[in-house]
């Protein structure tokens, strides 16, 4: 039995579960609302090299398409995220290496509406757990542009360690960016992500009344 994926992750209002083809609609409605506060912190395609194929950006189907069939291979965890029953936004676990390496990478984007509400670090969490303690991962790495502030009050929130800079990482908004480097091995958060994200948390109880907290389901 396959138990790394595909899976639910919970921990009250905030839900992750495997991005869907019937979430087309959703995502695009929350896409279109938040293009403006998505933009600088997109990923782009960098223009092709002279007289080589023109790359344009994949449709949603597309997309869906191409994270299922690397999720079958392993490589990929796609998760949407929900906030009280609404899709809010998406986190991804990808570039999954195993060997002498044991590692993935997060990237993740919220719902500007719901901003500010503790809804992605309790989502990094919930995913960094899962890939420690189920998948087997041994690092989990965050990459962030410098400029990005609330990126890094997330990952600052959750403990992980700053590794430092990358110059001209990735493409990002239309050119090469810079991107400071966090990470965390799985031996720095022995009591779980989700436990120290509860307990840094001012006011915060883990869950809430109906859901388990941090609870992983199968899905068949
Ligand atoms: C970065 C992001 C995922 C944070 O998600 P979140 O669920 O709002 O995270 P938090 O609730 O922990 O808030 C993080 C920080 O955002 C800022 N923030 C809070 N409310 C906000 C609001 N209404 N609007 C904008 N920023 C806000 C604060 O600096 C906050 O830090 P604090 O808790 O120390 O005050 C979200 O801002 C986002 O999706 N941004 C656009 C896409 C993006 O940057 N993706 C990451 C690329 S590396």
């Amino acid at each position: 039995m396959n138990v790394t994926w595909p899976v639910v992750l919970a921990d009250g209002d905030v839900v992750l579960r495997p991005i869907k083809m019937r979430d087309q609609r959703n995502w695009r409605e929350v896409n279109r609302r938040n293009r403006d506060w998505l933009r600088p912190w997109e990923a782009t395609i960098p223009p092709p090299a002279p007289g080589g194929p023109a790359t344009q950006r994949p449709t949603f189907r597309q997309m869906v398409r191409h994270l299922r069939s690397e999720a079958n291979a392993g490589r990929i965890l796609p998760f949407v995220i929900e906030y009280r029953g609404r899709l809010v936004g998406q986190l991804t676990v990808a570039g999954i290496t195993w060997g002498s390496m044991c590692s993935g990478h997060v990237g993740y984007w919220v719902d500007r509406d719901v901003a500010g509400r503790g809804v992605m670090p309790t989502a990094v969490a919930l995913a960094v757990d899962h890939c420690f303690r189920t998948v087997g991962l041994h690092r989990m790495e965050v990459c962030i542009r410098p400029e990005n502030v609330p990126s890094r009050r997330v990952v600052e929130k959750l403990g992980f360690r700053e590794e430092g800079l990358r110059p001209r990482y990735l493409h990002i908004d239309g050119a090469w960016r810079d991107h400071l480097v966090f990470a965390l091995t799985v031996e720095e958060v022995p009591e779980g992500l989700l436990t120290r994200w509860h307990q840094a948390r001012p006011g915060s109880a883990p869950g809430t009344p109906g859901t388990a907290s941090g609870t992983a389901q199968e899905i068949k």
